[in-house]
């Protein structure tokens, strides 16, 4: 939260209510509109998270549509039900008991890119100037589709029309409504009692409340803005993969300006909670998820993607999958590398190409440098892994652990079958298939004798 949120908040109390019961038709979706992501989160979560900056109380949320859904995904709101979705208006009478005196903020659940700063700006003015309703507008290019401003011959504000319900003249309107509104709390519950659905949609309106308090003689604000971005509405999934790219542009350029090298911002994926340290570089084609953590001076990519990852510092992976493990400081790894979850990986560690990790510990210096399989390993410090290695821990039942002492080193193409322990200092053959545990200091070494027949390939041809 925002220092400005925290004084908000302890000034004056607001009450958010968030609109989020409507089916979304024009997504085309099993999924509730409200629940499609954003940057990795639902869109109504961002939502949320800007009238939890202002307010400080617990948003209310209107479900209804999908709402076991959103119940399940979204928690720290307050929940009101609209059983049947008969218009903005009537989703928020559903909130009723919670519209006090105080200041009442309503928010649409579709309008990811809404940041509180425009919120706080707007309520500034809400409050200087006395109003009883202010409403965020933007002049748009085109205005299909949005509810237009109607403002009288000295500018005030007069009412709000539904582009569906509009004449042509109306319909030339550019100044539109972006269903986020500041409301005296007292005024607001009146004109929702006495609202009326006698329009083209056969909807209790929202947007009607504002005529409503303008012909009692209240003070309706506009506080309009240039910024269209953040209001944008998301109907469609084409808008949706637009918001996508608006919201990713931010927050490459916030990382860009903190220090962070990204080579092309339109090629990189990163979702909103993933903490990038300076001087860290991310090369083309990479997707940061989760709760990454990146270190500095590490070099990420070209493609690759990385979900709940701790690197350390100056860790390089390239074309690799890493997936909830954590990677220690000056490990290389890559490429084709794929960490599943899981693992702890050592500092000054190798991992290179072809080699699949799960549920391991590798150490300090350690290395698997080509075409190595280590599942539900314990793989000491100073350890090789040879070509080919391969930890069998999977009886076709049960999954066992393999065991690899300090400083040993595994040849190539080794079967290690678990549960086994092969200790420090040990050297493991080539082509060995360990089946017992092998002693410290030790040499294993089992595989067939090699038997030479000479003479052999041309015996063959003279028969
Ligand atoms: C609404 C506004 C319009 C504005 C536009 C801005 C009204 C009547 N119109 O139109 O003036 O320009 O948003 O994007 O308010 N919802 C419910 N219950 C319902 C109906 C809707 O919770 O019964 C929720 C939806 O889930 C959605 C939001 O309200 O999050 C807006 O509904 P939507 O149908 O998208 O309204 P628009 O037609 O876009
Ligand atoms: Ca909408």
């Amino acid at each position: 939260m925002s220092d400005w949120g925290d004084i908000l908040s302890n000034v004056y109390s607001i009450t958010s209510i968030i609109l989020a019961a409507g089916e979304g038709k024009r997504m085309h979706s099993k999924v509730p509109k409200v629940l499609h992501k954003v940057c990795g989160k639902p869109m109504v979560e961002h939502v949320i998270n800007c009238a939890r900056e202002i307010s400080g109380e617990e948003p209310i949320v209107v479900i209804g549509h999908g709402a076991e859904q959103v119940r399940k995904e979204i928690s720290g709101v307050r929940y009101v039900m609209q059983e049947n979705q008969l218009g903005t208006g009537h989703a928020v009478m559903q909130a009723e008991k919670y519209i006090i005196d105080g200041d009442i903020l309503i928010l649409y659940g579709d309008t990811p890119l809404l940041r509180s700063e425009v919120l706080m700006e707007m309520y500034g003015m809400h409050r200087d100037e006395g109003c009883s309703a202010t409403i965020l507008t933007s002049d748009m290019e085109d205005p299909t589709g949005y509810g237009r401003i109607v403002r009288t011959g000295d500018k005030l504000v007069e009412a709000i029309v539904e582009d569906k319900d509009a004449d042509s003249d109306t319909k030339r309107i550019k100044e539109i409504n972006s269903g986020i509104y500041f409301f005296n709390g007292k005024e607001l519950k009146g004109a929702l009692r006495n609202l009326k659905n006698d329009n083209t949609q056969g909807e209790y309106y929202l947007t009607d409340v504002i005529g409503i308090m303008r012909r009692k003689g209240l003070k309706i604000g506009a506080f309009k803005t240039n910024n269209t971005e953040d209001i944008m509405g998301i109907n469609n999934r084409y808008q949706l993969s637009t918001a996508n790219k608006i919201m990713q542009s931010r927050i490459t350029k916030k990382l860009m300006l903190d220090g962070v090298t990204i080579i092309d911002p339109d090629s990189t994926y990163i979702e909103p909670s993933v903490i990038v340290e300076k001087d860290v570089t991310i090369n083309p084609g990479c997707i940061l998820e989760g709760d990454t953590v990146i270190q500095e001076d590490s070099v990420i990519g070209p493609y690759t993607r990385i979900k709940d990852g701790k690197i350390g510092r100056g860790v390089s992976i390239q074309n690799s999958v890493v997936l909830e493990s954590s990677i220690g400081e000056g490990t290389s790894v890559g490429p084709y590398s794929y960490i599943r979850p899981g693992n702890k990986i050592g500092k000054h560690a190798r991992i290179g190409d072809f080699v699949e990790m799960k549920n391991s510990n590798f150490g300090d210096n350690s290395k698997a440098s080509h075409l190595t399989y280590v599942g539900d390993g314990d793989v000491g410090n100073n350890v090789n892994l040879g070509c080919g290695v391969v930890f069998v821990n999977y009886d076709g039942k049960n999954k066992y652990r393999t065991y690899i002492g300090d400083n040993s080193f595994v040849g190539c193409n080794v079967n290690l079958i678990a549960p086994v322990r092969v200790n420090e200092n040990t050297y493991v053959a080539a082509g060995t298939t360990v089946t017992k545990d092998v002693p410290k200091d030790s040499l294993a070494i089992g595989r067939a004798k090699q038997d030479n027949k000479e003479g052999w390939v041309t015996e063959r041809k003279n028969k």
